[in-house]
């Protein structure tokens, strides 16, 4: 349907056509990244012969498609080739475990190598002969057992672990249980739970990985041996993200904690009480199953997170395809704060950065909007840092006390310090735009809290599309600016706030922003402050595809 062909973007990850989930095996290869991904061959909806999709890159944003990587074929995975992780062996081969779902849908855990390691394309893979390696244990339903992690070498025993997520019907909680195998074929549950949580359901797609919190270190990725000594113990200066992809609520939630591996235990960091599924997320928007992979090539940690569709079906059947993968984005503990994680696009995105429009230093009045000149609006990266007037603080009032992105009536809800910030993908009659912007208000304990929000409820004039305000509140320290940066692609926005310490992706479908109707303004709802945009840099983006070749290939 060439109607809907101006929804496919110039930069993010997709398939030429039909459905993708779950970004797989993440990996560093000869030279090469290595994307493979949840893919329906047969159609634009989820089905039953999942396959794995592949493409490799040199940069993460260029990217070329390669044939399926491995395909619903035997018994043990006829249901579907479902998510995996991929583990480097000392040798530096690798090896991919993955999650089958059986012909008689069972969840087992199978076992993959390359056809030929010296293929740096990694083309064709085969499956070990003796799969499955790994059956639902005792006391675990049978398809309440899948996505098995990166697997990591424990210095104390010298014996490989893999985390696999699950859930226990008892307190509805979702569990992590660890194994150890010494071959990758072979694997012994070791006791206890790595973690558990009450009340949240069956955990998918469990990531758990080290970020390092002092000095130079924290600067770069850190890779799971790096993280531990010879006698298996956690550096002083590391901490454990864990994080698990709640099929509950379809949102990925992470938590910092200590890793003891001799005890088969994580536990969160004291303060706040927050666990993983009851306080922090990723991203605030859509944005679910995502993994990390750590990059030998530029010593950093990598997040790809799986964006679906806030459409129809039918609107996905009709357009032949569904879903993308967000732009890459590097993890970092926040040094400044200390209790959450900053998450950046990766670096090369910004080589496609074109024509930038510097505008920094306009004020905006209370109630008003500022519309940007600029050639095309579609594909943009925007930086943008946000000053109130000082005196505005006085302003706050007490109907500002616990604001909340997504119960507030978004950017055109008026209090004394908010909302404000950008409208991207904006028709020139502001019939429809998304905002991004933030709202300041008093917490709860009458100190000043700050509200990174994105108001899809004006996105699209389509009836057939979920929209929201999504958002939480976000730590701004003494003499920060309020800071955005914000990637639009056509039918995806992607927003960072305050260095990443809260991200919000959205979909949307506008009808009338598109081509060179879609505009992007500054604007500021508040009633009691001028907020000044003392940065703001508009790139335009080039594309990293060749549009043309998907409008035919789509025709
Ligand atoms: C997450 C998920 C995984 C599963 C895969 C199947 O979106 O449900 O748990 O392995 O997708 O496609």
């Amino acid at each position: 349907n060439a109607m809907l062909q101006w929804q496919r973007t110039g930069f993010h990850f997709q398939p030429q056509k039909n459905w993708m989930n779950d970004p797989n095996g993440p990996v560093y290869y000869k030279g090469w990244y290595h994307l493979f991904y949840q893919y329906n061959p047969e159609g634009a909806i989820w089905g039953d012969k999942i396959a794995w999709g592949h493409a490799v890159s040199r940069d993460l944003i260029h990217w070329r498609h390669l044939p399926l990587a491995m395909v619903p074929d035997q018994w043990y995975d006829t249901n579907g080739v479902w998510t995996g992780s991929a583990t480097t062996l000392p040798d530096g081969r690798i090896v991919m475990l993955y999650t089958g779902s059986t012909n008689a849908s069972v969840q087992v855990q199978c076992l993959a190598e390359p056809a030929d390691p010296s293929d740096p394309l990694l083309t064709n893979w085969t499956k070990y002969a003796g799969n499955p390696v790994l059956y639902p244990p005792p006391g675990i339903g049978p398809k309440d057992f899948r996505d098995p992690t990166t697997a990591w070498l424990d210095p104390s025993d010298g014996a490989w672990r893999i985390v696999i997520g699950s859930k226990d019907d008892r307190g509805h909680a979702g569990i992590a249980v660890t194994y150890r195998t010494r071959d990758l074929v072979s694997f012994e549950l070791l006791p206890g739970l790595l973690h558990r949580v009450e009340g949240t359901g069956m955990w998918e797609c469990i990531d758990f990985y080290p970020v390092a919190t002092r000095g130079r270190g924290a600067a770069r990725g850190v890779d799971m041996a790096d993280a531990m000594n010879e006698n298996g113990a956690v550096a002083d200066d590391v901490v454990h993200v864990m994080k698990a992809s709640m099929d509950d609520d379809r949102h990925d939630y992470y938590a910092l904690g200590r890793y003891d591996a001799a005890a088969n235990a994580w536990t969160p960091l004291d303060g706040d009480g927050r666990d993983v599924g009851t306080g922090l997320r990723y991203d605030w928007g859509k944005f679910y199953a995502s993994k990390t992979f750590y990059d030998p090539a530029k010593r950093r940690r990598v997040l790809w997170g799986w964006v679906g569709e806030t459409d129809s079906e039918r609107a996905d059947v009709a357009k032949g395809w569904a879903s993308l993968q967000g732009i890459p984005r590097t993890v970092l503990f926040d040094t400044k704060t200390r209790a959450n994680l900053l998450q950046w696009p990766v670096d090369e995105v910004e080589t496609l950065r074109t024509n930038s429009t510097h505008l920094g230093g306009v004020t905006l009045d209370t109630g008003s909007v500022f519309p940007l000149s600029l050639r095309r609006a579609t594909q943009l990266d925007i930086e943008a840092e946000f000053r109130l007037d000082r005196r505005a603080v006085m302003a706050l009032n007490d109907a500002d006390v616990g604001y909340n992105c997504s119960t507030s009536g978004g950017a055109a809800a008026r209090g004394a310090l908010g909302p404000f910030g950008l409208l991207v993908l904006a028709d020139r009659h502001l019939r429809e735009q998304t905002a991004v912007y933030f709202y300041v208000a008093k917490g709860l304990d009458g100190s000043l809290a700050t509200h990174f929000c994105q108001d899809e409820s004006r996105s699209s004039s389509a009836g057939d599309v979920v929209k929201r305000v999504v958002g939480s509140d976000v730590p701004v320290l003494r003499g920060e600016n309020l800071s955005l940066r914000v990637l639009v692609d056509h039918s995806i926005v992607e927003s960072f706030a305050q260095g990443g310490r809260s991200t919000a992706t959205s979909r949307v479908y506008p009808t009338e922003a598109i081509y060179a109707n879609a505009g992007v303004y500054l604007f500021n709802n508040a009633t009691a402050a001028r907020v000044t945009a003392n940065k703001l840099i508009v790139h335009e983006m080039d594309s990293s595809y060749n549009q043309d070749y998907y409008v035919a290939a789509a025709q």
